[in-house]
């Protein structure tokens, strides 16, 4: 599996050609989905459910007969734990050809916190369609795409300093490199690209750049994508991640 050509390749499928996925895929999925772990040691549990079976839907996606919904306890870092583990999934079932989509808004939340069995003390921050991509994405879709911009990403100086957030980071290091193109691929909530790196000596400081309102008062959306940027960083760099307080 090439890790990045994956990253690359990702986009978010809300438009699915019907085929449920196959005997072969669901097993392998399951498979990889039990192997999962995250650099926070915070289990994050998955569920797989049959739309028709469950009564499940989105209001942005067409043809999807499985969604797979994510849940974690709610502690410190939770939801960084949960976006570095969902979107491990997310790549793997993309190199079985399976499409996804983050979905932590366009649902009926508490419809697929009752059917993935939430309890009091978890959150369920996004869930997501499985499927087989259709050739042609619905009208719908494209407007939503169009709308968020999501083929594009903010450049690298806007996301990327060294010591302070003025001085754009000048990297030599072709690993590096390569593993910050994959965080500026990263997937994030409507498109807002909230991480921003800081090097500092040797190491890579990830910091939020909050952009959007909360919710909710239980979790933080921007802390997901926050996951999944480090998600992409670490497939690339085999880092060691330490949690500090922001200087
Ligand atoms: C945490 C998170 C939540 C998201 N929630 C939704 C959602 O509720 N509905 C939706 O259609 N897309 C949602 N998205 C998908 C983003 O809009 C999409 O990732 C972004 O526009 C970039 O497009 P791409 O995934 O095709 O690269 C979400 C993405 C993330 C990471």
């Amino acid at each position: 599996m090439d890790m990045m050509e994956l990253i690359r390749t990702r986009k978010s499928v809300r438009t699915f050609d019907g085929r449920p996925i196959s005997d072969t895929d669901r097993e392998k999925l399951k498979e990889f989905i039990g192997s999962i772990t995250n650099p926070y040691g915070i289990p994050v549990k998955f569920v797989l459910m049959d739309a028709e079976e469950h009564g499940l839907s989105s209001p942005v996606i067409q043809g999807a007969k499985l969604y797979i919904a994510g849940k974690v306890p709610k502690v410190a870092h939770c939801e960084e734990a949960f976006g570095y583990a969902f979107e491990k999934m997310i790549l793997y079932a993309w190199s079985l050809g399976i499409g996804t989509t983050w979905i932590g808004g366009t649902m009926d939340r508490r419809l697929f916190e009752r059917e993935a069995g939430v309890h009091n003390a978890e959150i369920m921050p996004c869930v997501s369609p499985l499927g087989y991509p259709a050739k042609k994405r619905s009208l719908k879709e494209t407007v939503m795409r169009a709308g968020v911009q999501a083929n594009k990403r903010k450049s690298v100086s806007e996301l990327f300093f060294e010591n302070d957030l003025t001085s754009p980071l000048n990297e030599k290091n072709d690993i590096i490199l390569k593993a910050l193109e994959a965080v500026r691929l990263s997937p994030s909530a409507v498109n807002k690209q909230p991480w921003r790196i800081i090097k500092y000596g040797d190491k890579y400081n990830f910091y939020e750049k909050h952009t959007l309102n909360r919710t909710n008062d239980l979790w933080d959306v921007q802390k997901v994508d926050m996951g999944i940027a480090i998600c992409h960083f670490m497939t690339i760099v085999d880092g060691k991640l330490s949690k500090e307080t922001p200087l």
